[in-house]
């Protein structure tokens, strides 16, 4: 067994990353990888984005846009690997044998699988069959690199008690060889939405993106949701029911959000000012993410791809050994 904990997570590529990504997740990646204890891999789940996209120029792109941020919110690529997943075939060919030790009644009631595959029907699309082995590419993810911690959000929860059980299948078949791994729930909040629905990121409308000027941030706060009973400046409002309030929450501290809190309940304060509060404070946490990510553009376009070639090489020497190890115990060696 490892001595030192491994810890991997992905995030798929599509669009530009906003305020919840960096609240939600990936905030709590780079203080991971930070503290020098676990070898940390971070990754852009590139195939899986094939399950809902399929303009090649758009995912491409989305990648190495998700590069630069990971490095400039703090993931410092000398130090976790930072990796895409079309990288590393190994992961592909574990997958497979995976998918083999996987039962279809499991993969048919994950929620992620029903909700989609209703969706498609819906609209009368095509359900395509990588959106039901979806959660089995991602146990091979997670056991590629043997990790042991998963650092993910609530929505995800399903698919690492798969994973969970496929190692503890594999285990069991063919001798000790996975770590089962845990959740890593950590500081993993939900980040509510502006427009009042409880997650950002649904729509271009609730979203605060991590490139977003200090201008475009005031001017989004400002059309956020409200509480929608406070009608005039002297209503007295309900924080409780607030996405702005939720957003200070998570951000404002100290007196500021006390200030906040009281004022907003004995009509002390007004929502254009709270709304600048906020306004202000998210600008703070922004601007040294944006200064970063300005320097690393200055250094040429190829910065992303050099990140990935050298992840990719330190990913595929690792995942290489479980997954050869893994052919072999199943009777499928390469000759
Ligand atoms: N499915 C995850 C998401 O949509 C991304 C992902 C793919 C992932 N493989 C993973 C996350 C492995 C953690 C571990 O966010
Ligand atoms: Fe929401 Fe702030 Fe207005 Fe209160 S004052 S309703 S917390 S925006």
């Amino acid at each position: 067994m490892k001595n030192k904990d491994v810890v991997l997570s992905g995030i798929r590529a599509t669009g530009s990353l906003h305020l919840g990504n960096y609240l939600g997740a990936m905030k709590f990646f780079a203080q991971l990888s930070q503290d020098g204890t676990k070898d940390c891999f971070f990754f852009i789940a590139n195939l899986h984005t094939l399950t809902t996209k399929t303009d090649p120029e758009d995912i491409k792109r989305d990648l190495k846009e998700i590069v630069l941020d990971y490095v400039s919110i703090g993931i410092d690529p000398n130090v976790a690997t930072i990796f895409a997943q079309s990288s590393v075939p190994e992961t592909c060919e574990l997958n497979w044998l995976l998918g083999c030790l996987a039962s279809m009644g499991d993969l048919e009631r994950m929620p992620h699988f029903k909700d989609k595959k209703d969706k498609k029907e819906a609209k009368r699309e095509m359900v395509n069959a990588g959106l039901l082995t979806y959660p089995v590419l991602m146990a091979a993810d997670i056991l590629g690199p043997q990790a042991n911690l998963v650092p993910v959000g609530e929505d995800q929860y399903p698919h690492v008690e798969l994973t969970r059980e496929l190692a503890r299948r594999f285990n069991t078949i063919y001798g000790e060889t996975f770590p089962v791994p845990d959740l890593l729930s950590g500081e993993a909040i939900r980040v509510p939405g502006l427009d009042g629905t409880e997650k950002m990121g649904k729509s271009d409308y609730n979203t605060i993106d991590l490139s977003d000027s200090s201008d475009v941030v005031r001017k989004k706060m400002a059309k956020a949701m409200t509480d929608p009973s406070r009608k005039k400046r002297s209503d007295p409002g309900n924080p409780s029911v607030c996405n702005v309030y939720a957003l200070h929450t998570l951000i404002s501290s100290g007196e500021e959000l006390k200030e906040v809190l009281d004022g907003c309940k004995v009509a002390g304060i007004g929502c254009v000012d709270c709304k600048n509060i906020i306004a202000k404070n998210i600008t703070n946490i922004l601007m040294p993410i944006q200064q970063k990510r300005a320097e690393l553009a200055a250094k040429g376009p190829d910065l992303p791809l050099e990140i990935l070639h050298e992840g990719g090489k330190r990913a595929r020497r690792t995942i290489s050994v479980t997954v050869n190890e893994v052919k072999d115990k199943m009777g499928v060696p390469s000759y």
